[in-house]
């Protein structure tokens, strides 16, 4: 059994067909990179894997269950554009997080319970490189700053699965190689299984184990929105540099050209 199964997957929205017949399989602790043209489902697949929809047929596996329709612990997510709240300061931002697991509904701890949120923050604050800058307002921060303050908030939870929509996207390719080399180190340390959309393809192959492009190869001029994508391209991806070559040499011109 693997961890993630799609099964004969589509989602519509009305009659537009966005994605339509995927089939996959993802073992835990792989890292799928996904590229292709803008508005071909990318963050519609995201959006189903986090539970905030539902496909319109076919089924999701989680661990063999069908997934949960909605969102849980157990799948983190970060956005390209940052999803921390600007009225709390850095350590407050990944506290919260802890507060609407134990208490949905009043998304407040006290006393020890509260002690013990505030360490494990400060501990994950301190593993992404933020722990100078615990008391501050993001507003203060860089881009950089915060969207590894956004994937502290993710990882509070301990999740699964990480979901990535275009995260570093917005930021300069300094700050970019350094998000990499973070995300590989936690990758390293624990089973998490993380999907991240990209434009980038250097970075796709840079990150994943495996890379994933999303095309629509039925195309209905009279009816645009008739056909939807599937996944075209599943490659495994190793550290090989001459092998990895001729992979990105198997892409037809069309996708390396939508990426850059
Ligand atoms: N809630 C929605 N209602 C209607 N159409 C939607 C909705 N969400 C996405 N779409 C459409 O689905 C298509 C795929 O969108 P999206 O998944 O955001 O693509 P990508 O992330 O690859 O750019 C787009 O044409 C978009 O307009
Ligand atoms: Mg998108």
């Amino acid at each position: 059994m693997s961890f993630i199964e799609f099964k004969n997957v589509w989602r519509s929205y009305g009659d537009h067909v966005v994605l339509e017949g995927l089939n996959l399989k993802v073992e835990e602790g792989e890292f799928c990179t996904l590229v292709g043209a803008s508005g071909c489902g990318k963050s519609t697949f995201l959006r189903m894997l986090l539970g905030q929809e539902t496909p319109t047929k076919g089924e999701i596996l989680l661990d063999g269950q069908k997934l949960r329709a909605e969102p849980d612990p157990s799948r983190g997510v970060v956005f390209q554009k940052y999803s921390v709240f600007p009225h709390l300061t850095v350590l407050e931002n990944v506290v919260i997080g802890m507060e609407f697991l134990a208490s949905p509904f009043w998304g407040r701890l006290w006393g020890a319970k509260k002690k013990e949120a505030r360490l494990r923050a400060t501990q994950i604050l301190t593993r992404v490189g933020l722990d100078h800058h615990l008391h501050q307002y993001p507003s203060a921060l860089s881009g950089g700053m915060q969207q590894r303050l956004a994937i502290a908030q993710a990882l509070i939870a301990q999740p699964r699965i990480l979901l990535l929509d275009e995260p570093f996207g917005a930021l300069d390719p300094g700050i970019r190689k350094d998000m990499h080399a973070l995300m590989l180190e936690l990758c390293k340390e624990t089973k998490l299984t993380v999907f991240m959309v990209t434009h980038d393809l250097s970075e796709g192959f840079h990150l994943g184990t495996r890379l994933m492009v999303f095309d629509k190869v039925r195309v209905d001029p009279h009816a645009p929105k008739a056909y939807g994508a599937h996944i075209t391209y599943d490659i495994k991806l190793n550290q090989d540099r001459l092998q990895q070559q001729a992979q990105v040499a198997t892409l037809p011109t069309h996708v390396l050209n939508q990426t850059n």
